[in-house]
This record gives structure tokens, sequence and C-alpha cells, in this order.
């Protein structure tokens, strides 16, 4: 669903941004004015993946060279605007798949070397955090956000647009990942987190299966992912050594509870303590139904708003790669055509600045 526009006054005209993803698996191309999308089209190679039980870069790169001219006309045709009315093409330069990245890139390199118009380097992870505002056109900073993706998981304090502060982070794995892994050992099929969702609606979602505490109650705002994932393979395996039958769903379930619990436990502990009326989340983890009802319920008791982005704009796309490309659009940080992509990128790098190339 699409919000309507705001109307436009001529002191804050909104930039038209093209926004091309295509770090991992999805081909994805969106336009916005502002934080209002226009149009929001996705090809995802996720079901040829899921053959091989996690993403094949060489797979993913190859999917994206097929799918990404035809996605972007889609979404320009869609929009209304017309290449024409396009001020500026925004494009994932990382972190992710070197190969995926750089179908991306280069694409949008070229596209707005023929327009003639600019070209902004989207940090994919500020993406993530800017798929709120496309939900929630009058957020504003001070808030708390939870980012809870497959590569990261940390609470951040946003005291002024575009930059983040970070409160806790993983020590080892992220939330996601935790999902991924766990999938695997279920024999459930990649992605994770959806999979596990679809395992425990088979059982009762009771968590009868002992799992541990990981830092919650303690620990600050950091998380600890890695004991949860061998809790599961070490009581998986006891198991089956032992011949004895289990629920996937019991494991499934309780597994979901002990990872989304110390999520939900530490974000409004720091909604608290930084004195915030909002709170915010993004990333793939942020679609998960129990960890929505969790955070809207504590929000709800606690009297603070929650700004989720609906699922589909959770997991990745390319709304939020353009949403951020606006932010960066008004703030004048442009790239130039020699950009290149980029593998990784720290976190503290990604919140620290504007996010540029
Ligand atoms: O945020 P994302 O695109 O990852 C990075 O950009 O790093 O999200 C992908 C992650 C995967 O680990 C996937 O299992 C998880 O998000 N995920 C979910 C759900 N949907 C996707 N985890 C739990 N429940 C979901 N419904
Ligand atoms: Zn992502």
């Amino acid at each position: 669903m699409y919000l309507p526009y705001l109307p436009e006054t001529p002191e804050r005209r909104e930039p038209v941004v093209l926004g091309i993803e295509s770090s991992c698996d999805e081909t994805a191309a969106a336009v916005v004015r502002g934080r209002h999308i226009l149009s929001d089209e996705i090809a995802s190679s996720a079901d040829t993946q899921s053959l091989f039980g996690g993403v094949v870069p060489e797979i993913a790169s190859r999917a994206h060279t097929e799918a990404i001219s035809a996605v972007v006309r889609r979404a320009v045709g869609k929009s209304g605007v017309g290449f024409d009315g396009i001020d500026a093409v925004a494009v994932t330069y990382g972190a992710g798949l070197l190969g995926a990245l750089l179908v991306g890139v280069s694409f949008a390199k070229a596209l707005a070397y023929a327009l003639n118009k600019p070209l902004i380097a989207v940090d994919h992870i500020r993406g993530h955090l800017a798929a709120a505002y496309t939900c929630a056109p009058d957020l504003e900073p001070p808030f708390v956000t939870l980012l809870a993706s497959g590569g990261h998981t940390a609470v951040l304090y946003a005291e002024t647009e575009g930059k983040f502060e970070i409160l806790g982070a993983t020590l080892d794995d992220a939330a996601g990942e935790a999902f991924d892994k766990v999938a695997r050992v279920l024999g459930l099929k990649y992605p994770g987190g959806p999979n596990i969702e679809k395992c425990i609606r088979e059982g009762d979602g009771k968590p009868v299966v002992p799992m541990p505490k990981m830092l919650k109650g303690g620990g600050g705002y950091n998380f600890s992912y890695s004991g949860l994932k061998t809790a599961v393979i070490n009581y998986c395996h006891t198991m089956e050594q032992k011949g004895l039958p289990y629920s996937k769903a019991d494991v499934a379930a309780s597994f979901q509870c002990a990872a989304v619990d110390v999520l939900v436990e530490k974000t409004m502990a720091a909604a608290r303590a930084q004195g915030v009326k909002t709170v915010t989340a993004g990333g793939g983890v942020a679609a998960n139904s129990y960890l929505r009802e969790r955070l809207s319920s504590e929000c709800r008791r606690a009297g603070l708003r929650l700004v989720l982005p609906e699922k589909r704009l959770c997991t990745d796309n390319a709304a939020m790669i353009a949403a951020e490309g606006a932010v960066q659009y008004r703030l004048g940080n442009f790239a130039k055509l020699d950009l290149n992509a980029k593998a990784s990128i720290p976190l503290s790098a990604t919140l620290g600045g504007a996010g540029r190339a």
C-alpha cells in the first residue's frame, strides 16, 4: 500500500529518486518522492537459492544480470514520472556479495551517465534504517531503533536525522544469522526466518525446550547469539543420538522466543534510558510476527509510539534504498562515476557519518 503525496510546496520540493538494490538475492528497483513510495519492484532468486541451502554468489550475480533491466523499467514505468522525472539514481554499493553488488552499481552508473543525473551511493544498512521513514513520513528523531538483520544486531539511538549512536550490538552472530543457522539444523529451507515461523505454526508455539539466557538481564545493550545456536544443535544431536523423537515446531518456538525476547527487552530498556517517545525497527528480522507483536504490546504498555516498516519493507527492497538516497540528495552527498562496490562496511562507519562511499 503506497502513502498518498503530501502537498508539495516550492520551498520543500522533495527529490524524486530511483533506487536500485542488488546486494544479495533480490534484484529490486523503486522510485520515491522524498519519503513517499511511487513504485517498488522486486525479482528474487530465493527459490533457486533455497535448493542449495543458502545464497550461491554466482547464481545471484547471474540472476541480477538477467533481471535488472526489466525490473528498473517496470519501477520507472509504474512510478508515473518517467526517466525524465527522476532527479537522481541511488544504488546500494555495500555491504553484500561483491559480484551481486557490481551488477547494480554498474547499471546505476551507466543509467546516471546516460540520463545526466547525479549518482548516489547508499549503504545497505542505512537503507534498512530508512525504511521506517517511508511508513511514517512525519517521523523525526530522537528515537531508539532496533536493527536486526542477517548481518547485524544492534540497538541504536538517533539524535538527529541520519546520525545514529550504537548503544549495543551483538558480540558474535547476528539475530538473522541465528534464524538461518537454526533453520538449517532443523532441515528447513533458506531463508531461515520465514521458514521457522511456518514450522512453529505446526505446533502450539509454546517455548518448552530450555534455551540459554543469552545476556538477558545483563551485558548492557549487547547481544550474543552463538550460544543459542549451539544449544539448538546440541539438543537436536542429543535427542537423535538417544533415538528419542522431538518436535521441530517446539524447538523452533523455543528458539524464536529466546531470540526475540532479548531483542525486545534491550530495545525497551534503551528507550526508557534515553527518554525517547518513539521506537523504530529495521532489517529482515523485523518482519518476524512474534517480534512485531511483542514490540507493539511493550510500546503500548510504555506509552511509546512504535514505527514498524511493513513486512515487505523490512526484508530487502529498493524503496528503502531510494528513501535513503533522498536523504543523501538533500545533504548533497553525490558519488563519482568511479564508484566501486564494497563487500563489507563496519557498522561504526555505516552509522557514524552520512554513510558515504
Ligand atoms: O536485513 P536482511 O536483508 O539482512 C541483511 O541485510 O543483512 O535480512 C535477512 C535476514 C535473514 O537472516 C532472514 O532469515 C531474516 O532476515 N528474516 C527473518 C524473517 N524474515 C527474514 N527472521 C525472522 N523472522 C522473519 N519473518
Ligand atoms: Zn538486507
